[in-house]
This record gives structure tokens, C-alpha cells and sequence, in this order.
């Protein structure tokens, strides 16, 4: 067995050997996902709860539409139907349903640290589905496989991550999981929104001109301006922003002619990437949706292996 976790809480604390084994078998499973009864009984009899205590489109989903595929039985809660609105505490609410025997706590929720804790203190797995500005482990293993299906490789790959990273979760996991992997990543934007002390981890390095970095990019990922998260003014103003880092037609005529264009979701518009660059022929940010939901089979699937009969 190469993944005897419990949980999965972070890229940081997982080896090269559990990334990989996780992407080769989210790809195997991505078949299940094109067929016309997409329906395999591999988790039958197993509880998966959703606790979402932020919003969420798009994990949220693919994350209850991956067991359901798996024949899992799916649970969801969010902050404005459950208890917590009577006063309840996050913990008090956990003890509360691991009293009725789940297997699996998928957890997003606005303060960093917040599923490890629980990890903790519960018998059942636990799923980090965005976490603060700390990990979005799942997003970065989709974002590896959506990588590794067009590049082949991670070696020696140049992975340019623009926007606000300070604030990203995001951005955090696929630093840890790309350098794991052997990319080199370029962490840019302005400099109140991306720490020079990321130098420290290996193959990463801080710039903050767009342009002088761009043309060397294989892939470009493209960060949301995190306004939710920015307690102070982090900008002179969002136009200025838009013209120094937001992706146009304009500036890619710099870039490589097979680079590729991915951003997580949900995309502002106009400020961080043009629509008909979110568009285009260069863009995979759909097929990182896809990826998703096998990729959260693969996760729940490792998971739930551990106590299969
Ligand atoms: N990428 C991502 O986490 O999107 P959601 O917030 O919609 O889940």
C-alpha cells in the first residue's frame, strides 16, 4: 500500500511517491467518468460527510458528485443549516456527527488549520478541502494531472503561478507538489502579495515583472485576487493590477505558443485573465474541472482502502 494515511490534509507533508501514486490512479479512474452508467461499487457502505463552512462551486460538487460515483453514501452540511447559527462550536458539531459513524469528513473552512485539528481528534478520515490561505490539496493534485496529461513530464518544466499568492491556498499546494515533482515555479506578482521568503523552498523563485518571466513559462497559472481574505489594501487599485498582471491576448503574444493557461476557479473576469484568454484554444481550465471529480475518487478511494474488508 503506498498511501497508509489517515487523512489528507497537505501537499507539504506528502512524499513524491504518494503524489504520483494518487495521479496514476486518478487516471485510471477517469474512465468510470465517460461511461453511460458511471457507477462502480467500490465504496458501497461507506459514510462521506461535507462540512463547507466557506463557499464552493466547484469542489463541493465534484467532491459529492466522486462518491457518489464510487457508490459511497454522501452527506452535506454548510454553515447556514446547521447548528452553528444556534451557537453551536465547529468541534461541538463534529463529535456530533462522528457520533453517528462517518468514514470520511471532507472539511473547508476559513481558518487555516482548522481540519487538522479535527484530524485529531477524530477516528474517521479527514479531507482538507481549502483551508485559510493555508492548502487546497486537491486542487493542486487536479491542477498535476491536468499538467502531466498535456507536458508528459514535471521535469524541468517552467511553472509560472501570477496573482495573489500570499492569500492562496492554491498556490501554496502546487508549490509544495511541483517542486516535489521537479518543475522549476516562478511565483509573480506584486510585492504585497507575494513573499520573497518562498525563495527557501527548492526550485522556487520570486519575480515581480510579468513580462520578463512570461516568454520562458510552459504553464501559466492564474490566481484570483483574494479580496475575502485582504484585511488591509494590498493594491493602489485593481485597474492598475489588471494592466501590470492581468492576462491579455496581448501580452501572450510574448509567450510560448504551447503554453498552457489554467486557473482554479472561480475566475474574475477582466481583472486577472482576459475572457477570451479564459476561453481560448490555450485554456484547460475546464478539463482541470474534469480532473477534478477523478482525481476526489482517487483521494476517497486511497482513504477509504484502509478498512475495506
Ligand atoms: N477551485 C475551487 O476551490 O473552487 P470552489 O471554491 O468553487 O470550490
Amino acid at each position: 500500500m503506498i498511501y497508509a494515511r489517515k487523512d489528507i490534509l497537505g501537499i507539504e507533508e506528502l512524499t513524491k511517491e504518494e503524489i504520483e501514486h494518487i495521479l496514476d490512479l486518478a487516471s485510471s479512474l477517469k474512465e468510470i467518468n465517460e461511461r453511460s452508467i458511471k457507477k462502480v461499487p467500490t465504496l458501497r457502505g461507506k459514510t462521506v460527510i461535507h462540512l463547507f463552512y466557506e463557499p464552493s462551486t466547484r469542489t463541493k460538487m465534484s467532491f459529492d458528485i466522486a462518491a457518489k460515483r464510487l457508490s459511497a453514501d454522501t452527506y452535506s452540511i454548510s454553515v447556514s443549516t446547521s447548528s452553528v447559527v444556534k451557537g453551536e462550536t465547529f468541534l461541538d458539531t463534529v463529535k456530533n456527527l462522528e457520533a453517528m459513524k462517518p468514514d470520511i469528513f471532507v472539511i473547508r473552512h476559513s481558518v487555516s488549520g482548522v481540519p487538522h485539528r479535527i484530524a485529531r481528534y477524530t477516528k474517521a478520515s479527514v479531507i482538507n478541502a481549502g483551508d485559510g490561505s493555508h492548502e487546497h490539496p486537491t486542487q493542486a493534485l487536479l491542477d498535476m494531472l491536468t499538467i502531466r496529461e498535456h507536458k508528459g513530464t514535471f521535469d524541468g518544466l517552467h511553472v509560472l503561478i501570477v496573482g495573489d499568492i500570499l492569500h492562496s491556498r492554491v498556490a501554496r499546494s502546487n508549490i509544495w507538489g511541483l517542486s516535489k515533482l521537479g518543475a522549476h515555479v516562478t511565483l509573480c506578482g506584486p510585492p504585497t502579495l507575494v513573499p520573497k521568503e518562498l525563495e527557501s523552498i527548492a526550485n522556487v523563485k520570486v519575480l515581480y515583472n510579468l513580462m520578463e518571466i512570461l516568454p520562458d513559462a510552459d504553464v501559466l497559472m492564474v490566481l484570483r485576487l483574494q479580496r475575502e481574505r485582504q484585511k488591509q489594501s494590498f493594491l493602489p487599485s485593481l485597474r492598475e493590477y489588471s494592466v501590470l498582471y492581468g492576462i491579455t491576448n496581448e501580452k501572450l503574444k510574448k509567450a510560448k505558443p504551447d503554453l498552457l493557461i489554467m486557473h482554479p476557479g472561480p475566475i474574475n473576469r477582466g481583472i486577472e485573465l482576459a475572457p477570451d484568454v479564459a476561453d481560448g484554444p490555450r485554456s484547460v481550465i475546464l478539463e482541470q474541472v474534469t480532473n477534478g471529480v477523478a482525481v476526489r475518487m482517487a483521494v476517497l478511494y486511497v482513504l477509504a482502502q484502509r478498512n475495506l474488508p
